[in-house]
């Protein structure tokens, strides 16, 4: 058995914590959010960060880091004045895109067309997705929690979403994985596909031992 290198979070920083998070937690879904400014512009922004909570109600979640000195995210305060976002999927074709989104603009810069994507008008909401995305989920802030140091929290209940037609069967609302080609971050600059998929049956106590066996799961 190899021996664990234990870290205590009390006591290290928080660069060095954040560190050892991103590159543990993963791979982890980019929500690349679009909210709209006290001023109209619309503003995109990548978060990782991120991952749908609950069902029932439909809820997703993800962190907001601070600056240093206490300075809020354009999306953070978007979300809090307006009360809604959207969460834009990223899949592979969209990666160098959301990069862009990535860019610490001024608030007065519109990252979408920056990043050459363009904007679909909102449904449900009025914040705009965006088209290139394959899949879009509007939501209405649900809640959004400061933990009193550098990270804020945002929960967002879906109330629509927008799904690109040949990648869902209507019927049953199976959604085609490997057509969704949905991007994971991983740690330090690490980004993975998700195109080697499989499934894995369900089992549960009744499942016959022998099965248990063959799968030969502890090699
Ligand atoms: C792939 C990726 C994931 C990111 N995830 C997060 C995150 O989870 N939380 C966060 O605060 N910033 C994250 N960022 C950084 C923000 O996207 C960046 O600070 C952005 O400029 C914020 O824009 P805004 O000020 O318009 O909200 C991420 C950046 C990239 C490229």
């Amino acid at each position: 058995m190899k021996s664990k290198h234990s870290i205590n979070f009390e006591k290290i920083s928080s660069h060095e914590r954040y560190k050892v998070l991103a590159g543990s937690v993963v791979p982890r879904p980019i929500a690349l959010v679009t909210t709209v400014g006290d001023d109209g512009i619309v503003n995109a922004a990548p978060f990782s960060f991120f991952n749908a909570l609950s069902a029932h109600p439909p809820l997703l979640g993800f962190g907001i880091q601070r600056g240093v000195d206490g300075t809020e995210k354009d999306t953070y305060k978007n979300i809090v004045n307006k009360g809604e976002f959207t969460v834009n999927i990223v899949s592979d074709e969209l990666v160098e895109a959301m990069n862009i989104c990535g860019i610490d603009f001024e608030s007065d810069v519109d990252e979408l067309t920056m990043a050459s994507l363009s904007k679909e008008p909102g449904t449900l909401i009025k914040t705009p997705r965006i088209k290139e995305s394959k899949i879009s989920l509007e939501c209405v802030l649900h809640d959004a929690i400061s933990t009193g140091e550098r990270g804020d929290l945002i929960l967002g209940k879906i109330v629509m979403a927008h799904i690109d037609e040949d990648l869902i069967e209507f019927k049953n609302l199976y959604i085609d994985q490997i057509g969704l080609d949905a991007v994971g971050r991983m740690g330090g600059h690490g980004y993975v596909r998700t195109r080697e998929y499989f499934d894995l049956k369900s089992i549960n106590k009744t499942t016959p031992t022998p099965y248990l066996q063959e799968r030969n799961w502890k090699k």
